[in-house]
């Protein structure tokens, strides 16, 4: 620390400790049958703007507050009108100079008046409790201080028996935004100072559990569970009556049980009692080990379908009710996730109870962040200064006591990107003297030397490729090089799921699934934090880092989810789920055979239906049930399909076979559908042939060639059998998506920057020659952007028959190229009318070269509006994939039916590309009145995860290259 200016001691919001007067953390009981009085509702709340503008007389019995405002407990007051949210990722939005915050220190006093319901115990003790302050508070009951805490998102404890009375209580909460906590909580995500979960009161009866420790060890070898539940005091008993236990507290005894595990969650219910007090307990045995280089429960390797999960609700900021906290978890099962990272700090305590109901495996983080450090060299990094171990020890603390009897936590991880020191060995050597029942995890310190878990952000797949086989390149310390390829690996962070996106799961789960070590990983994150919010006109959007004013904010960059603001799921999240579905099934059709493999780690396939369905055209012609026999977990079987129904020649067919929960879950109803895949039938005859008859013929200022009309100057299609277009012609531009832009730290390869400094958003078309031959109409073109010699030519050869027109598109590279294309293909405006799409091809969602794992081959109708994906930033979105033919139609059923060859990317919307790359919110994009505008492409450029991770895999790439693809237009109707 090298702080200036000031005189010791320092305020208690200041220094360097984790506060006072705060009883030592225990387990978090909720069921207890002790007494207890909830503190939520309305306060009385005064916001100042420093720490010292107010004296602490407010909290004398007697105040008068009638002047102030309220405020409900739990609550950010930034989101209830009391100054504003603020967003950074890395930087600290005030100077560094630890352990001091600013003089301009927003400071909420909270003020409570409560009567002790009439039944409350008279004998006994009192604790008040605090689940969650940002970031520190100082309390006072009836006008005695209880003492100061910092550890915004831990639980804090005061006694205060002797304090209450009956009635008239005054509760006092001082509430500081800045503290020298928030050098510790420098988490990407919003500021949000406040009580933002529970205050409550809990009476302790004489004789109560102060803590308890649930041991429940399972040996799959036995199928044998072994308890032991230690308590303080102890003396007590503890009772499992299904398994016919009845145990003295620290006596163990060794059952047959059923295990514990994210994928069959089975809690056994017990009680501990002692003289004065019974909590209800939740037992999940199981035991977790590295063995052999690999993470194991119960003695199987598990892998990690994971989430970064942080808190979040886009109207009460990390307040969350417990009914947003189970549609979180329903929504991880139903997507196929097993695992949550809780990024980065311990989640409110009900959130792990509905993981160990529900099933998951979760790596419970500790509230510890000082990223800010990392631009200063980590210089006065607190986590590797000995003055602020204590208060590094006691959040490691007040995590693992808070959370240890969660069977769903398999890890402690210290904390998200702290550089490297001291301290955190501190906490690991703590916690793995406490509890060293579970692995402990941290990214930041590649030699691990604190972990049992070798783990990364954002590793490229290559390099993961090369960790997988042990091979990674050395850190440093040989011996620590040694003992780290030793040790299992998991991607604590990968596929930055930004705006479109993230691209290339698919290939890290392959990965995944070849190397024993690599354990999988958890995606970069759960949901977008944005905000809800209104324009002047009500239109409502989501808003990010800037919106609220802040001088420094790094956008938003805090919209990386793969669900929106409102739970949604993106299409990030649809593709997700079908890449780590926990069964494959693959085949190429031909044999009429199927082969069915359990990718579970410890269920076999019994609790799933498998049915089967063929189709012609997208059309069903005929389904049934498959049987698929109950196999265990990593076994495969090859099925027999039935023989397929006739269908017409030339007809494209497809079986789609699928895996769906055979009875109502937890999570999910019977029939929801778990893993499914497509498998080749008869392909595709070649598209009809447009049989030119019509002849190019030229009339003043038009040409006209079968049922289109053409401008005669430019070649340009204006009219097809009464439907006014615009094009169409060569467009290589999209709205660069955040993972095109990527990040500022990305070395190369921004190709949304690249793409933009080219000027492919200004191309210009050139019209070198307008042919009209016997049979077709031929329009040769130059399009490239200003100020350079690259581009490409494009010639539009048009042919007609009666009533269709056909377009085959030519295009050559020009000059030399140094990026990918963000696309090729040509753009289209079509009257507005023509709002609803139907096609044969990839759907129902959107889908990129490398986001396409979920799309499926069918018959798709959606509105345009509908086929429009409302990333919180507008961006690139909506195209679907391998389209053969899609119309565009009318309420009065005019329109226009395009057949591609080969298959093509779709994309209609109400707004030009230049239109949505402008955009900033939602409400930026105005739909036209006159025009859709389509895309019909050949190519796409890949997605990737840039935005924070690796750019687009080679393959994904739109590599400039000489071109050749056809439409054919018709009119409806
Ligand atoms: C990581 C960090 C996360 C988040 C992410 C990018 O480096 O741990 O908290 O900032 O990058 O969204």
């Amino acid at each position: 620390m090298n702080s200036t200016q000031h005189t010791p001691p320092l305020p208690y919001y200041e220094d360097v400790s984790p506060g006072t007067g705060c009883l030592p953390p225990r387990a978090w009981a909720p069921g207890s049958d002790a007494a207890r009085l909830s503190l939520g509702g309305t306060w009385a709340f005064r916001l100042s703007p420093t720490a010292a503008a107010e004296d602490d007389s407010f909290a004398r019995p007697g105040y008068d507050a009638s002047g102030w405002g309220e405020i409900p407990v739990p609550a950010h007051w930034v989101l209830h009108g009391h100054g504003a949210p603020i967003y950074t990722n890395v930087n600290y939005p005030f100077p560094v100079d630890p352990p001091r915050v600013p003089t301009e220190n927003p400071t909420g006093d909270h003020l409570r008046v409560f009567d002790l319901p009439g039944d409350w115990p008279t004998s006994g003790q009192a604790v008040l409790r605090f689940e969650g302050v940002e970031s520190c508070a100082r309390v006072w009951l009836n006008g005695e201080e209880l003492g100061t805490f910092k550890g915004s998102r831990l639980p804090h404890e005061f006694a205060v028996a002797g304090l209450l009375k009956p009635s008239g209580n005054v509760l006092a909460v001082r509430v500081h935004q800045w503290s020298s906590g928030s050098y510790l909580e420098d988490q990407d995500q919003w500021w949000l100072p406040g009580i933002f979960r529970e205050v409550t009161l809990l009476h302790r009866p004489a004789g109560s559990v102060a803590d308890f420790f649930v041991h429940a060890s399972y040996d799959h070898v036995g199928g044998t569970g072994t308890l032991r539940v230690d308590a303080e005091p102890g003396g007590g008993r503890v009772t499992v009556p299904e398994l016919g236990l009845d145990l003295a507290t620290g006596e163990s005894a060794t059952v047959a049980v059923e295990p514990w595990t994210a994928e069959t969650p089975r809690l056994y219910e017990g009680t501990l009692t002692t003289g004065g007090e019974t909590v209800s307990l939740r037992i999940g045995f199981r035991t977790v080990l590295v063995e052999d280089g690999v993470f194991k429960v119960n003695g199987h390797r598990v892998l990690f379908r994971g989430v970064n999960r942080h808190e979040f609700h886009p109207v009460t900021g990390r307040a969350l009710d417990l009914a947003t906290m189970r549609r979180d978890l329903e929504l991880m099962k139903r997507h196929n996730i097993n695992a949550v990272r809780t990024s980065h700090y311990p989640p409110h305590p009900a959130f792990l109870d509905l993981c160990d109901e529900l099933g998951l495996w979760v790596v419970d983080e500790c509230d510890l962040e000082t990223h800010g450090f990392v631009d200063l060299d980590w210089r006065n990094n607190p986590v590797d200064d000995d003055r602020w171990t204590p208060a590094l020890v006691d959040r490691a603390a007040r995590m693992v006591e808070r959370d240890k009897n969660h069977p769903s936590i398999v890890m402690w991880s210290l904390g998200n990107e702290c550089g490297t020191g001291r301290g955190l060995s501190a906490m690991a050597d703590w916690i793995r003297e406490r509890d060293p029942s579970r692995v402990i995890h941290y990214e930041g310190d590649l030699s691990c030397a604190d972990t049992g878990i070798y783990s990364r952000m954002y590793a490229p797949h290559a390099e993961v490729a090369q960790i997988g086989a042990r091979t990674e390149a050395p850190w440093g310390d040989a011996a620590l090089d040694a003992r780290r390829r030793e040790l299992p690996f998991i991607q604590c962070e990968y596929a930055h799921a930004m705006g479109n996106g993230p691209g290339g799961l698919s290939e890290y789960q392959r990965l995944f699934e070849t190397h024993e070590r690599l354990q999988g990983g958890f995606v970069w994150e759960w949901i977008d934090h944005g905000f809800a919010r209104h324009t002047p006109n009500g239109t409502p959007y989501y808003a990010y880092g800037g919106d609220f004013g802040e001088e420094l904010h790094d956008g938003n960059f805090v919209c990386d989810g793969l669900l929106f603001p409102d739970r949604t799921p993106s299409p990030g999240l649809i593709e997700y789920k079908k890449v780590i579905e926990p069964v494959r099934i693959e085949g190429d059709g031909s044999g009429g055979t199927v082969r069915i493999t359990n990718g579970h780690d410890f269920t076999d396939l019994s609790h799933l239906a498998f049915s089967w369905r063929y189709e012609a055209e997208g059309v069903a012609v005929g389904s049934g049930e498959l049987a698929v026999p109950p196999l265990a977990p990593g076994e495969s079987a090859d099925l027999k399909l039935p023989a397929p129904a006739a269908t017409a020649p030339g007809e494209e067919t497809r079986w789609t076979v699928e895996a769906r929960l055979a009875a109502a879950t937890a999570w999910g109803e019977a029939g929801h559908v778990v893993a499914w895949a497509q498998l080749p039938g008869s392909a595709a005859a070649a598209p009809a042939s447009v049989t030119a008859t019509g002849a190019p013929r030229r009339g003043g200022d038009r040409i006209v060639l079968g049922p289109g009309t053409f401008d005669a100057a430019t070649g340009t299609l204006t009219d097809l059998g009464g439907l006014t277009l615009t094009g169409p012609r060569l467009d290589l531009w999209r709205a660069p998506t955040d993972n095109d832009n990527g990040a500022s730290w990305q070395p190369d390869e921004r190709y949304g920057l690249i793409w933009r400094e080219l000027g492919l958003h200004r191309l210009q078309h050139r019209v070198d020659a307008v042919d009209l031959a016997d049979r077709e109409l031929t329009v040769r073109t130059r399009v490239a952007p200003a100020a350079t010699d690259v581009g490409l030519t494009a010639v539009y050869q048009w042919t007609a028959d009666g009533d269709r027109l056909r377009l085959a598109v030519s295009v050559t590279p020009l000059g030399e190229w140094s990026c990918p294309l963000p696309r090729l293909g040509v753009r289209l405006g079509v009257p507005a009318a023509l709002g609803a799409a139907e096609w044969f091809g990839g759907g129902p969602g959107e889908a990129y070269p490398d986001t396409r794992a979920a799309s499926r081959l069918g018959r798709w109708a959606l509105s345009v509006d509908e086929m429009q994906t409302p990333y919180v930033r507008p961006q690139e979105n909506g195209a679907r994939a391998d389209v053969r033919w899609a119309r565009l139609t009318a309420p009065d059923g005019t329109g226009l039916r395009i057949e591609g060859h080969p298959p093509f990317w779709f994309t209609a919307r109400r707004w030009t590309t230049e239109q949505l790359d402008a955009a900033e919110h939602t409400p930026d994009l105005v739909a036209s009145p006159d025009t859709v505008w389509v895309n019909l492409d050949h190519g796409q450029q890949g997605i990737g995860s840039q935005s924070c991770g690796p750019g687009v895999l080679e393959p994904h790439r739109l590599l400039v290259a000489p071109a050749e693809f056809s439409f054919t237009f018709a009119p409806l109707g």
